[in-house]
């Protein structure tokens, strides 16, 4: 398959680049780079230019003949989503439009979009099934769910065909060490922890100590980068032979608090990982845990990383990172 994916250059897409090459299929990246690294598209052409340009989008999809679309691009922080939503919905929403039409103009007529749990807001069950009320709680997640309804216009208007894959907290980096999550600031659990851990940073926030939960802090699910990949492919080559359109709920079924990660970040980096009880963040929901039943039955998806995995992996990234952000010692002078 020759697949556009945009947004290979983030964390997510640049280990989806990496499995379709191991997979002899034929990704070539488009990313403006904005939050994406150069460096970890490995293997595969770099497009760099924005989704927001017409121009240049028409010419890529008309020019290469694409089997279909992987998208990933957008901003992700909620925090942020709040405090700037117009970057929200000109970046995911916008954007996103952009290169629908642009797709149809082009006659490529399959897209796996990377949506996410927040589409669902205030979990009012645990865990989560698709069909539970889509009602998000902030601009963020909101703009996944707009393009998630987009996407259905498309598919009856246009015979535009699309999977959303719903991802609970993407963690860990590739088993083989060679891509990793990076994203600048950092602001997800895991990583953090970790750093904390082998000291780059003085202590882990715990955002809230006083939730509903057996020990109080929020629980997640943690679902490792490499399955939320395979479930891409297994998603695209449905699509491929024929299905409709459908949602998906990636995550392992499987919810952990803030201090059991804390707990693992300590196992996996062999140091206790020094916390600091904070206040509650604004926007994190207590439990949010998937019902993936639906990617098992229809796609056949296992996930095949547990919790200690998914850090473990994180921390091998962590560590190699550290020792690139090592400057090196300044070589003698000679005389
Ligand atoms: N947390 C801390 N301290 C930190 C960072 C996080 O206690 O320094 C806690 C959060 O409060 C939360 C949990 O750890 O309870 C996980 O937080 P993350 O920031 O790692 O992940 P989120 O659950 O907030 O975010 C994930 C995705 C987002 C997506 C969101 C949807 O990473 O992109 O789920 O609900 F928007």
């Amino acid at each position: 398959m020759r697949i556009l994916v945009v947004g290979g250059a983030g964390y997510v897409g640049s280990h989806m680049t990496k499995l379709l090459r191991e997979t002899r299929h034929e990704p070539v990246v488009l990313d403006n780079l904005s939050s994406g690294f150069r460096e970890a598209v490995l293997g595969a052409e770099l497009i760099v230019g924005h989704l927001a340009d017409r121009m240049l989008l028409e010419r890529v999809l008309r020019e290469r003949r694409f089997d279909a679309v992987m998208h990933f691009a957008s901003s992700i922080q909620v925090g942020e989503s709040l405090a700037d939503p117009a970057r929200y919905y000109r970046n995911n929403v916008a954007a996103t439009l952009n290169l629908l039409e642009c797709m149809v103009h082009a006659g490529v007529s399959c897209l796996v979009f990377s949506s996410s749990a927040a589409v669902y807001g205030e979990p009012a069950r645990a865990p989560l099934d698709e069909d539970h009320p889509r009602a998000p709680v902030n601009p963020y997640g909101r703009t996944k769910w707009m393009v998630e309804q987009v996407l259905g216009d498309f598919d009856r208007a246009y015979g535009l065909r699309h999977c959303c894959l719903r991802y609970f907290n993407a963690a860990g980096a590739d088993p083989a060490g060679l891509l990793g999550e990076r994203h600048d600031p950092e602001t997800h659990l895991i990583p953090l922890a970790l750093r904390a851990a082998g000291g780059a940073l003085p202590a882990l926030q715990i955002f809230g100590t006083d939730y509903d939960t057996p020990d109080g802090t929020c629980i997640r699910d943690y679902v490792h980068v490499a399955d939320l990949c395979r479930a891409h492919l297994l998603a695209i080559e449905r699509l491929l032979g024929g299905a409709p359109s459908r949602a998906y709920n990636l995550g392992n079924g499987a919810g952990y608090s803030v201090r059991q990660v804390v707990e693992a970040a300590g196992r996996a980096s062999g140091r206790p990982v020094p916390v600091i009880e904070a206040p509650r963040r604004e926007g994190d929901p207590t439990r949010l845990v998937a019902d993936a039943s639906r990617a098992r039955a229809e796609l056949g998806w296992r996930p095949k990383y547990d919790l200690d995995a998914i850090v473990r992996h994180a921390c091998a990234w962590e560590q190699r990172s550290a020792r690139r952000r090592v400057p090196a010692a300044p070589s003698a002078v000679r005389s």
